[in-house]
């Protein structure tokens, strides 16, 4: 039987040899994704909601040796577009086990969705919208669907991040029980679904989650005859290295509690919680300059490897794998910054680190989730590689000739 392992795992807990290693075999910037803990976490979030629905929000890390993983350990898919869709199918994951969610869905990937819905009549789709239904029933769609509501409420990290209350997702909450009727007549609606928003992790964050569980709770009751409540996702996972581990147990019960007593199943879609601490992403120091307020360490990753700190000011941890007892470099404030010519492309500004020398090799944490999904080609870099801690490859490195493999015209004779 497969072991959940440790609530949390801590950048200092990665080991800096195997770490150094893969760096000097693969080269850097460099994602390093251990399997064993996404098959971990899969194994805390069932023995936390053992009789919930779970689904992986596949948009947290699409990579296929991680949906495979996760879709051994017993977990469903939750896809957010035709794409996410086509990776869960090719990782193995049966219809019955795939959920689409329609956000604002263009009319391609309705086309392709319903199409591979003829070959897996089991999938479901999420709808926020009325609009949504006709156009699926347009492509001749009859099959499971979910209605998505706005709850009105929101939770998160960061203002981006709190869909809860964002107007662009779901039907307004009391229009929720009119669009499941209506839904009735021309598909088999199995679910209702909202999502708070990303990142719960505090006290009041917790307090939004419940408020948002018990009235979805409350929907359920009004409309009767549903297979599922899913109640998003969102799990928060401790980013700061004193930060607490999210307490699942307490989470779950929590989320118990408030739904109160529906004749429906419970269903949650946790990304972040399944992904996020089982990646680092490895970089090194190319440049040390000292300035008057602190040592810029200018290294090969930038904000088009990992994102999150320059479009969320997200804090990730930051390690220097050849000075973990010091190595006699002393500390202070350090600006960890990227190749990118953006003021924000920084890791972290006048942060109390060991000051770094060139060479050095720097691991940031928690970048398993919305790490390499976020990645871009900005300033004409390639995208980074990836490969498991057993030094497998999942991604390769992007070569410029990937990064221009679109171009058309052009060109001098
Ligand atoms: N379900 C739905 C409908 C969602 O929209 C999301 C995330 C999830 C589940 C999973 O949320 P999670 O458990 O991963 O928090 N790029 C941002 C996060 C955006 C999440 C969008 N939706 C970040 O890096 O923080």
């Amino acid at each position: 039987e497969a072991s959940g392992g440790p609530a949390v795992r801590r950048l200092a807990d990665w080991d800096a040899d195997r770490l150094r290693d893969l760096a000097a075999d693969h080269g850097t910037p460099l994602y390093v994704t251990d399997l064993d803990r996404v098959a971990q976490n899969c194994v805390r979030l069932r023995d936390a909601f053992p009789d919930a629905e779970i689904r992986y929000a596949v948009k947290a890390h699409t990579g296929r040796a991680v949906l495979e993983t996760v879709r051994e350990s017993g977990i469903d898919a939750e896809c957010a577009s035709a794409g996410e869709v086509r990776r869960a199918l090719d990782a193995g994951f049966a219809g019955e086990r795939l959920h689409y969610t329609a956000v604002n869905p263009p009319a391609r990937d309705l086309d392709l969705v319903v199409e591979w819905w003829t070959a897996h009549p089991e999938l479901t789709i999420t709808v926020g919208a009325r609009d949504t239904l006709d156009r699926l029933a347009e492509r001749g769609f009859d099959g499971r669907v979910c209605v998505r509501v706005n709850p009105g409420i929101g939770a998160g990290h960061h203002e981006k991040v709190r869909t809860g209350a964002a107007a662009k997702f779901g039907v307004p909450y009391d229009r929720a029980a009119d669009v499941v009727a209506d839904a009735r007549d021309d598909f088999e609606v199995v679910g209702v679904h909202a999502h708070a928003g990303s990142g719960i992790h505090g006290e009041d964050d917790l307090a939004a989650h419940r408020e948002l569980v018990a009235r979805m709770g409350d929907l359920a009751r009004e409309v009767g005859d549903l297979e599922y409540v899913d109640v998003g996702g969102g799990f928060g996972v401790p980013y700061h290295e004193d930060d607490p581990p999210l307490d699942l147990d307490a989470v779950a019960a929590a989320t118990r509690e408030a739904l109160g007593d529906v004749d429906a199943a419970l269903a949650v879609e946790p990304g972040r919680y399944v992904v996020a601490d089982a990646g680092v992403l490895l970089t090194a120091v190319n440049t040390v300059k000292p300035t008057p307020d602190t040592t810029v360490a200018g290294v090969d990753a930038g904000m088009t490897d990992l994102l999150r700190p320059a479009m969320y000011d997200a804090y990730h941890a930051i390690r220097n794998l050849d000075a973990d007892t010091d190595g006699g470099r002393g500390r202070g404030p350090v600006t960890v910054a990227g190749p990118i010519c953006e003021t924000g492309d920084t890791f972290c500004d006048g942060r109390e680190l060991s000051v770094p020398e060139r060479g050095d090799l720097l691991a940031v944490g928690n970048a398993g989730a919305y790490g390499y999904e976020m990645a871009s080609t900005y300033n004409s870099r390639p995208r980074p590689a990836e490969v498991t801690l057993d030094g497998d490859v999942l991604r390769e490195r992007e070569t410029l000739d990937g990064v221009t493999r679109l171009e058309r015209g052009g060109g001098s004779e």
